[in-house]
């Protein structure tokens, strides 16, 4: 028997992934290698759904894939690879696409919160149909587990729904993926306004940025907007950036959250950052060089994602095949 399958992704729209991305999603990919037969893409076709620049995208693909490695993908025991160079992402997307319902896919909360932020004639179609493309990433695959954050359980459902219906229409054809959400981790929240998460989309001062100069993500830290009252505790609701700087700390350093209360206390915020601060260098500096030293070597890079989209499409193609003649193709 078959280890179980995971799958996951992230898009290539900012050259540097942020701190959520590396705490909710990078890390568990890593740790999940043994265990899982994981596949692990860069989502570029995912990327241009809100217009883009091309040569900016193609530089932007190579550094993501470059920080899954330097965050500890490895392209021999993963398939690490570009959904760009896998067609069947597209191909299946439309097949699903057809049994999707228009109320169903308009009541994703991510569609419903982007389009009212950009209104309805800047918002593409490409961006609502976006969770249909996600359903075909996952379903290609055969995945049973898709690690992501707690963001994306939408999604997952509606691939859960949209795969079974198939199953149920055509015929048994697409394992149905569980979410796998990791607790501690699950949100890291934005260092200027600790009510929202941490964001690409929100960016600016309350981003810590991968690939940023540490003294600038230092900086960052230290200006994290804390909370009124001075003690060091864990509360949501009325500590939300004590509570961020706890939780980064944690997932950092693996201390419980319990216990990093107790040895601040009596302690100050500045404290808590400057430990904060230098738990993230410590993760940071090692990763900007292993970043750099795979974009030093282009070639090589090209080769590994040469190779894992080989390994996709393996994989991929079957499925594909399998599809197109339930559905009378
Ligand atoms: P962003 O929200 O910056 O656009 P994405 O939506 O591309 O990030 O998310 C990529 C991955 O990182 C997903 O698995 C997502 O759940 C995770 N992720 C994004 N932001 C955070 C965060 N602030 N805390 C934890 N995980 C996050
Ligand atoms: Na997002």
């Amino acid at each position: 028997s078959r280890r179980p399958r995971v799958l996951s992704g992230m898009q290539p729209t900012n050259a540097s992934l942020h701190l959520g991305n590396y705490l909710g999603a990078l890390r568990q990919w890593a740790t999940m290698q043994d265990e899982y037969d994981a596949f692990y893409c860069v989502v570029d076709l995912h990327a241009i759904t809100a217009g883009h620049d091309p040569a900016q995208l193609r530089e932007r693909t190579r550094v993501t894939a470059a920080q899954y490695i330097a965050g500890g993908v490895d392209p021999e025991r993963s398939t690490l690879f570009v959904q760009s160079h896998v067609p069947e992402h597209p191909q299946l997307a439309w097949v699903l696409s057809c049994i999707t319902g228009f109320g169903e896919a308009s009541r994703m909360t991510q569609f419903k919160d982007k389009a009212a932020r950009q209104g309805t004639e800047a918002t593409t179609v490409g961006l609502f149909t976006y969770p249909v493309l996600q359903a075909a990433d996952i379903l290609l695959y055969d995945a049973d587990m898709v690690p992501v954050g707690e963001d994306q359980r939408q999604h997952i459902e509606l691939t859960r729904d949209i795969g079974g219906r198939f199953n149920s229409r055509f015929g048994e054809t697409f394992v149905l993926p569980k979410a796998f959400i990791p607790e501690a981790t699950a949100k890291i929240q934005d260092l200027q306004d600790p009510t929202v998460k941490m964001s690409k989309s929100i960016g600016g001062a309350g981003l810590i940025e991968m690939l940023e100069e540490p003294k600038v993500i230092e900086k960052r830290i230290k200006s994290a907007v804390t909370d009124s009252g001075r003690e060091i505790t864990v509360d949501p609701e009325s500590k939300p950036g004590v509570t961020n700087l706890i939780t980064i700390l944690s997932a950092l350093t693996m201390r419980p959250v319990g216990q990093i209360v107790q040895d601040f206390e009596g302690r100050g915020y500045g404290d808590l950052k400057k430990e904060v601060a230098s738990a993230v260098l410590d993760t940071v500096i090692p990763f900007q060089k292993r970043v750099r030293e795979l974009l030093d070597d282009p070639a090589q890079l090209d080769a590994l994602l040469a190779t894992g989209a080989e390994k996709a499409h393996d994989v991929a193609s079957a499925t594909l095949r399998k599809v197109y003649d339930r559905v009378g193709f």
